[in-house]
């Protein structure tokens, strides 16, 4: 059983942001869920970095256009691996093997009769890299602008290579009919079926008016088309043209996860290039909403184009993976609000299931002696949880197989709620209280399993938590759809572990928004706002730790007219004698404040990573007290 999985490539135009970490991670998902339940998994992602929008972007950062492309494919790369993405592989458009076999691909279109050359006479939006007719786009006087993202649209007029997309009308509005299930959810499906019905025009597939792109293998003053090219990647990727062995696996892709503004692309085009070549189509293609932030666009303008890394430093990945899926119905638009976020935190994660397993492991702990117990005879309530969870097992299966993952971890919630009601109304404090041990033993046991039931149908979506879990319950196999399908897979007399709550709460009252911290927009300081802080050489003359402390150090040190005490939070990185004598910068204007009882006039300067700590110094010799500027 193979699954290929792909998400959209991105532009390299702009770094990574929350709606691109979207799909990202709900492919992550979908692929999780689908090695979890015994597949072979090729999960797909990468970066569309030829055309005008990302040349354009490399002129403006003024860098040469692989060189700037490098630097961005490297910022997904990273931040997939932060975000525990477990993509299989990584294309990039600039990628030999891929330019080749997009040559390859093109060349086969114009064999097979669909290729013919022709004047180009129409709209061009750069954003989003789409042609557009005069009847197409949105007219204000004499301005135009594109229906998609109502920017300004180019008029272009060039000799360009034609596919001939009109012809495959009649064969895609057949395919659609005998393949119910090809494009979802059904209101995308009924948009591609309304813009098929009102026909198709053939596509202009190459550019001549610039280079960044593949060259038309026997006429290169074209380039072929940005989504022509990137459209290709899902085939290139794994081996087309280079390795059948390989493609022959994998294809037909089982899902093409995207975007809905680029369904046209994936459900009309791309099929229909591939009927050209003679290829199979990809099983499904699902177009998923669009994420608003905090109720606004998410745009670089706006200054809500966030890094995800701020929400997952501050929040966790799991939590973030949890609140993308749970809060936003997949498939539909939806608002990645942090207050909901926050309260989804609070109340699903932390009080429901976090506390819960909380005080099941703290029983274990404290009347059993951290041992699992061996359940005993069953009562009626005992089998009422056995079935609920059977019952929650059979709609999380299907669920997931049909891509409603809200919907899962709704019935996953509906079951954790079920095992926090058989916890309270078996009271095993009571039982314990009552020597009731044989009860006692049954209901732990089964609340036990129950959670780590819970911790299997969520490893998918919280890969960390759950293997906390797993850890905490002793258990250490590879997890898999078999420990889902029968109760009693925990061992009695195992070792079960009562750590930290899974989860923290966050403090409402308190609380400022990721977005009200690092918006672009409030970030920018003016010039005077720097002056205000008057940084300044000093020279330290001594420095000794603070007794009892393991952070602090106190120096003196020389600012040129005074001498100022300073308390630092340095002794982890330096030793009090290897400060003696350097030259630091400091903050000399800074109100004074007691660390640990003593005063500290100032602060120094120094650059903080995961691991290490080094100090702001100057490059050479200055005179103490230099203003820094
Ligand atoms: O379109 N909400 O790349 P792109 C949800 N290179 N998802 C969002 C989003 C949002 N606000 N913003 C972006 C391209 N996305 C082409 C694709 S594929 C052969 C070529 C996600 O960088 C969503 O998946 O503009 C969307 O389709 C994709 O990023 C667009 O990424
Ligand atoms: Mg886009």
């Amino acid at each position: 059983m193979k699954f290929y999985i792909t998400t959209p490539i991105y532009y390299v135009n702009s770094e990574p942001h929350i709606g691109s970490a979207y799909t990202t991670i709900v492919a992550d998902i979908i692929a999780r869920y689908k090695r979890f339940m015994g597949y072979d998994v090729f999960f797909l992602t990468g970066t569309d970095e030829h055309g005008q929008k990302v040349l354009q972007a490399a002129q403006k950062a003024g860098k040469d256009p692989q060189e700037f492309c490098d630097e961005l494919a490297e910022k997904f790369k990273q931040l997939w691996k932060e975000l525990k993405i477990t993509n299989d592989y990584f294309i990039r458009t600039t990628d030999e093997t891929h330019m080749k076999t997009v040559q390859k691909f093109v060349a086969k279109m114009k064999e097979n009769g669909d290729v013919y050359k022709g004047v180009y006479k129409g709209w061009y939006c750069v954003p989003c890299e789409t042609f557009w007719n005069d009847d197409e786009v949105i007219k204000d006087g004499d301005e135009r602008f594109c229906p998609e993202c109502k920017r300004p649209v180019k008029w272009v007029e060039e000799e360009n290579y034609f596919f001939r997309l009109s012809k495959y009308r009649d064969a895609l509005l057949k395919y659609y009919e005998e393949h119910p299930d090809f494009v979802e959810p059904d209101f995308r499906r009924n948009e591609m079926l309304k813009i098929l019905e009102g026909g198709l025009k053939d596509l202009s597939i190459t550019r001549t008016s610039f280079k960044w792109g593949v060259p038309v293998e026997d006429d290169p003053d074209h380039v072929i088309y940005v989504w022509v090219d990137a459209l290709i990647n899902y085939v290139s990727a794994i081996g087309y043209g280079w390795n059948d062995e390989m493609f022959n696996k994998w294809w037909p892709a089982d899902l093409h996860l995207i975007g809905k503004e680029i369904n046209r692309f994936h459900s009309i085009i791309w099929p229909a290039m591939l009927m050209s070549v003679g290829l199979p189509l990809p099983k499904k293609v699902f177009a998923h909403g669009w994420l608003t932030v905090n109720g606004q666009k998410i745009s670089k303008s706006l200054g809500n184009a966030i890094d995800p890394r701020f929400f997952v430093n501050r929040y966790g990945n799991d939590v973030v993976r949890y609140y993308l899926i749970r809060d936003i119905v997949f498939g539909k638009d939806g608002d990645f609000s942090e207050e909901r976020l926050v309260h989804r935190l609070n109340s699903d994660l932390a009080n429901d299931y976090g506390n819960l397993l909380h005080r099941i492991t703290a029983m274990i702990n404290k009347y059993l002696g951290g041992k699992l117990p061996k359940p005993s005879k069953e009562e009626s309530i005992d089998r009422w949880i056995k079935e609920r969870f059977l019952e929650t097992k059979g709609n999380y299966y299907s669920l997931m197989d049909s891509y409603r993952l809200t919907e899962a971890l709704d019935k996953v919630w509906e079951f954790i709620a079920d095992i926090n009601k058989y916890f309270n109304d078996t009271k095993p404090w009571v039982l314990s209280k009552e020597g009731k041990i044989e009860r006692l033993n049954t209901v732990l046991y089964n609340s036990l399993e129950a959670v780590f039931k819970v911790a299997l149908m969520t490893l998918p979506m919280m890969p960390d938590t759950s293997e906390e879990v797993f850890r905490r319950v002793s258990f250490d196999e590879k997890p898999s759809q078999e420990h889902l399908e029968t109760w009693g897979v925990l061992k009695s007399g195992s070792n079960v572990t009562h750590g930290d709550p899974l989860f923290k709460k966050i403090d409402t009252k308190t609380f400022k928004k990721v977005v009200e911290t690092v918006s672009v927009g409030e970030n920018l300081i003016t010039i005077d706002d720097f002056a205000r802080v008057d940084l300044r050489t000093a020279k330290v003359l001594e420095a000794e730790k603070v007794p009892n402390s393991k952070k602090l150090i106190r120096l003196i040190v020389d600012l040129g007219t005074e001498r100022r005490q300073i308390v630092a939070g340095i002794a982890e990185y330096y030793k009090p004698e290897e400060l003696v004598g350097k030259t630091i910068i400091v903050v000399a204007n800074l109100k004074p404040a007691k660390l640990m009882g003593i005063e500290s006039q100032g602060m120094l300067l120094a650059a903080k990573s995961n691991d290490t700590l080094r100090l702001l110094t100057v490059d050479g010799e200055i005179t103490p007290g230099a203003k820094v500027s």
